[in-house]
């Protein structure tokens, strides 16, 4: 069997018009154009392309985007400073503190600061424990895009077996949480695995739907996916032979039916539900909160 692409660019670029409507009919009502403050602290070039990317992304569906650039000598300190006046700042709708922030910056207390209304990233501790509680403010980003992907896809997730690899605060464990709940794109039975899980291959045979997000690039080999599996792709890795996902594609493409490219997967649809967040963002605080 070889595989059929999972298209994310071309679910992007839908939720992208999607977005851009529901913009200009938050405009028209409201008076106000959604505003995002991204932050970008330090000179990681990675990071640089993936704001200005985000950047690019608010201002083609008429989100105001506003750029802060901080240099990698910034003081913890300057940087909650920034963003209290950001949380106070009316016109300002969505804050995104791009992730990593240097050496000494203590990540989780700036992600903390942002105030939860305008956590577009659904990072702080009140917005994760309303995904887990299933009454979701936010959906985080990246877990959105591939929740969508797979739903608008057509693929079932109710009752099946989706094995997430990788256990971490912005992808893994929101995708997990996410999953479980109850409902339409969800009710599913997740297994979270993780670098210290005994026979990994064992478990990740077992998934109808397999989730890979742990930074190692080819790390998921043919053997290790069910014939037929479905299996999205987060991982974008840069190295020196080029950019790899998470997923040894060649040999995966010959086992799974649906399976995500890298890159032009998961990747847009990141920014997509960026997008569909800050438009939120506005209309929560265009209520009163
Ligand atoms: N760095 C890598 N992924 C992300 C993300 O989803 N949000 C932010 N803010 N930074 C990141």
């Amino acid at each position: 069997m070889t595989a059929t692409l999972l298209d994310g660019k071309a679910l992007a670029n839908q939720l992208r018009e999607e977005v851009a409507e529901k913009v200009a009919d938050f405009i028209e009502n409201n008076g106000t154009v959604p505003c995002l403050a991204a932050v970008l602290v330090g000179d990681d070039p990675a990071s640089e392309i993936y704001v200005r990317n985000k950047q690019k992304a608010c201002e083609r569906v008429g989100i105001e985007s506003r750029l802060h650039r901080l240099s990698a000598q910034t003081s913890q300190d300057e940087l909650l400073a920034l963003i209290a006046k950001l949380n106070k700042d009316t016109s300002v709708h969505g804050i995104l503190v791009q992730l990593p922030l240097p050496k000494g910056i203590h990540e989780k207390r700036v992600l903390d600061a942002v105030h939860p209304l305008k956590d577009v990233d659904a990072f702080h501790p009140e917005n994760v424990g309303r995904i887990a509680q299933g009454r979701p403010r936010f959906l985080p980003c990246t877990p959105h895009g591939v929740q969508q992907l797979l739903v608008r896809n057509g693929i079932p997730i109710g009752g099946s077996h989706v094995v997430v690899i990788g256990r971490s605060e912005i992808v893994g464990k929101p995708m997990a949480m996410m999953l479980v709940q109850r409902g339409d794109g969800a009710d599913a039975t997740v297994s979270i695995c993780h670098s210290r899980t005994r026979d990994l291959p064992a478990i990740t045979r077992l998934a109808d739907i397999l989730i890979v997000a742990i930074g190692r690039a080819k790390f998921v080999t043919g053997d290790m996916v069910k014939p037929g599996a479905v299996v999205v792709d987060v991982g974008m890795n840069r190295t020196d032979e080029g950019l790899f996902g998470d997923v040894d594609f060649e040999a995966v493409r010959e086992v799974a039916s649906r399976i995500t490219p890298v890159p032009g997967g998961v990747g847009p649809l990141t920014i997509a539900m960026l997008l569909e967040n800050t438009l939120e963002a506005a209309r929560l605080q265009a209520a009163g909160g």
